[in-house]
């Protein structure tokens, strides 16, 4: 497993991250696997030291899960607060004293005194410059509590915010369907040494290209709504052009997005949406040993094969 430098922070991070949105059945439903916990230990075996989940996920069962499974010493939490399932509908909440009471449940949940990182969970633009939660976590990484603090963002826009605030890391969907937010940060993300933890880098599945035209999903998968039935046909169309990219060591289209998303040296993880232990082990090999993550032939078309998808970069 390679490693990247998490940004301006400095420590080493594995470049697969393992997610547990999916393991936590909020997402997608079931995973595929009664004993999510080897899905976590799976990811230890494979050299991912990076994990990333959220308070709220299974409502502190994946909190719960990582800090029984993973070694303090040896591996990084990324821990996302803000989001108050309790209340209903569900509330979003950044300041200071939501933030500190919530940071301690994690501590205990995840069994660590230091949280490597911590991310505002989605705030929009207005509610990132006004909280306080940020000067508290800012105060909490200043004295060691916490390792680095910084934003999961649904938006460019929030992206700014955050880098005005100076976010050590960002969170950001990143894949070959959602590539141009990122690109379009590129300079400012390099120029401060932020650390982006790229999300979604299969689009949700999409891009593994297993899907008909007609993909339906059960009761309780978020991706009932994400696409109309006409917008997800055109993406799964798209999917035809972008299969070119598969070719010599890129074995499957879902290796072909994973590795379009590693081989933009602004990404310091990939963080990996998998629901079972083969769509792990798939991912983990199907990056590849690297250095390259395309050959110079497949990097040179890439343009081109994405311009014939009307994919916009
Ligand atoms: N706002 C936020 O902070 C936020 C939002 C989203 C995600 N995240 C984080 O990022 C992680 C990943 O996000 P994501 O779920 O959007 O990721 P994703 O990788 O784009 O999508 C996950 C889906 O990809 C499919 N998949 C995974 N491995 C596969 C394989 N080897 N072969 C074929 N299909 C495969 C699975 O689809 P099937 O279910 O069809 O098998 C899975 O449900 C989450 O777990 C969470 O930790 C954070």
């Amino acid at each position: 497993m390679r490693t990247r430098r998490f940004g301006r922070v400095g420590f080493q991070v594995s470049e697969l991250a393992l997610g547990t949105w999916g393991l936590s059945g909020d997402a997608y439903g079931p995973a595929y696997e009664d004993d999510v916990g080897r899905i976590v230990e799976l990811g230890v075996e494979l050299g991912i030291t990076l994990f990333d989940t959220a308070d709220v996920y299974g409502d502190g069962a994946m909190e719960r899960l990582l800090g029984e499974k993973l070694d303090a010493k040896t591996t990084q939490v990324v821990t996302k607060l803000g989001t108050l399932r309790d209340e209903s509908p569900p509330a979003k909440r950044f300041d200071a004293e939501t933030i500190r009471v919530r940071l301690e449940a994690s501590r205990e949940r995840l069994r660590r005194e230091i949280i490597d990182v911590v991310l505002l969970h989605c705030p929009t633009a207005a509610a990132l410059r006004a909280s306080d939660g940020v000067d508290f976590l800012r105060e909490e990484a200043k004295s060691g509590r916490i390792g680095a603090w910084g934003v999961s963002c649904g938006t460019s826009e929030v992206v700014h915010a955050a880098l005005d605030r100076s976010a050590d890391v960002v969170m950001i969907a990143y894949n070959v369907f959602h590539a141009g937010d990122l690109h379009r940060l590129t300079d400012r993300l390099a120029s401060t040494d932020t650390a982006v933890l790229a999300r979604s880098v299969l689009s949700h599945g999409l891009l593994a290209g297993h899907w008909g035209p007609n993909k339906q999903f059960i009761e309780g998968d978020q991706r009932m709504g994400r696409w109309t039935a006409e917008g997800l046909r055109y993406r799964v169309a798209q999917l035809q052009a972008v299969r070119r990219l598969v070719a010599g060591e890129v074995i499957t289209l879902r290796a072909a997005a994973l590795r379009f998303v590693l081989s933009n040296n602004l990404v310091t993880s990939a963080v990996l949406g998998v629901r079972s232990t083969t769509q792990l082990r798939q991912l983990v090999r199907e990056a590849g040993e690297g250095p390259e993550y395309f050959d110079e032939e497949t990097l040179l078309r890439l343009p081109e094969v994405l311009a014939n998808a009307e994919i916009e970069l």
